[in-house]
């Protein structure tokens, strides 16, 4: 039955939310098989075996937010916190294109110093250097008036995570001055406004369920955003979910597959937190439907600042260093790191 239904998913690209459900609570290690193989066909017919790269920028640290999960939040007193300069932040993009990035995320926590006025002249600043590639921020919640002030200085894309489509689930991850309505509403903004858009969760976050997570599957299907990024939550000692269990390995796979089976032309990182948990979860990640790897390209000196989660890898690499192992763990997988601003393939333009 599950294996039906997955083949009714790579050939309809649509399931309802019980059949999403089903198919989360009943499958067998053979149907998470039979995934990771459809899901690779829907892949290469898209995008071959490249795979595109963002450099990423992890700009501030500070934070106005209190997500229970989050180990920059503004109660972590442990936390060093830190701002890059424009000419800090230009550096970063100078040495990204030289390596070969043609996106460059800017992700920080909700810093009230960055201004719109700041972000607007970061945003235009790059662009107007290399005019090549293409900007993601990746700065939070923001009322419409101010991300329409981001894509008219040039910012092409905006990744906001939903976190979870379950309104109750957002609640117990969340502050209660956070609302699912908001996060919502955020993201249709982004969407209406033009911009390239990515949602996202965590697998294995605290109060996850089946349930839940078939209301994310099924949420992606109906938004259709360009790009998802979903990677395992990881416990960080001072949050107060420092003693839950981590998302797992064989979970994150098996998502990852159903999110390109439900979009097959959908721009899906295999995260650095899928990197953490497991030594070869980026290459797992790629073989089971991702086809984007988001380095860091922050420098060094403030990496070991930037901690979501206990453990990341690469804090202390410098960007080359990162470039050049990724390139060398892609081919290992038969993919390879592509030179490009990787924007989605049209829905129809399979190669
Ligand atoms: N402030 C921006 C925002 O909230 O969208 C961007 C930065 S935020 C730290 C980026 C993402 O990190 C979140 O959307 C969340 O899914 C992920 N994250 C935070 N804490 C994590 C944890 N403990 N384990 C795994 N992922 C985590
Ligand atoms: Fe703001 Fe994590 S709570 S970035």
């Amino acid at each position: 039955k599950v294996a039906d239904l997955l083949r009714q998913l790579q050939k309809t690209h649509h399931l309802s939310l019980e059949e999403y459900e089903l198919i989360l609570s009943n499958r067998t290690k053979e149907d998470e098989e039979l995934a990771k193989n459809l899901a690779k066909d829907c892949t290469e017919e898209y995008y071959g075996n490249g795979v595109y790269t963002r450099g990423l920028i992890e700009f501030t640290n500070y934070c106005k937010n209190g997500c229970h999960y989050c180990g920059i939040q503004r109660e972590n007193q442990e936390v060093e916190r830190y701002r890059l300069t424009k000419e800090e932040i230009l550096d970063c993009c100078r040495e990204g294109h030289q390596l070969g990035f043609r996106t460059f995320v800017l992700q920080g926590g909700e810093d009230p110093y960055f201004t719109d006025e700041r972000i607007v002249e970061i945003v235009k600043a790059i662009k107007e250097e290399f005019p090549d590639c293409a900007v993601t921020l990746s700065i939070g919640e923001k009322s419409k008036e101010s991300y329409e002030k981001y894509f008219q200085a040039g910012a092409d894309r905006y990744l906001l995570r939903h976190e979870t489509a379950d309104e109750a689930h957002y609640q117990k991850l969340h502050p209660k001055e956070l609302s699912f309505q908001n996060r919502m509403r955020c993201l249709q903004d982004l969407k209406d406004i033009g911009f390239q858009v990515g949602c996202g969760f965590m697998v294995g976050s605290p109060g996850q369920s089946s349930k839940s997570l078939a209301k994310d599957l099924y949420f992606i299907q109906e938004f259709k955003p360009d790009m998802c990024g979903i990677g395992p939550f990881i416990p960080q000692h001072s949050t107060i979910f420092a003693k839950e269990k981590q998302g797992s390995l064989e979970d994150t796979l098996f998502l990852l597959s159903m999110l390109r089976l439900i979009q097959p032309n959908l721009l899906i990182p295999a995260t650095t937190a899928l990197g953490t948990i497991d030594k070869r979860g980026r290459e797992l990640g790629i073989l089971a439907g991702a086809n984007v790897l988001m380095p860091n390209l922050s420098p060094t000196a403030v990496r070991k600042k930037y901690l979501l989660y206990d453990n990341k890898i690469c804090t202390g690499d410098e960007a080359a260093q990162c470039r050049a192992c990724l390139s060398r763990r892609m081919e290992s997988v038969g993919a390879k790191l592509l030179v490009d601003r990787g924007d989605a393939k049209k829905a129809k333009e399979a190669r």
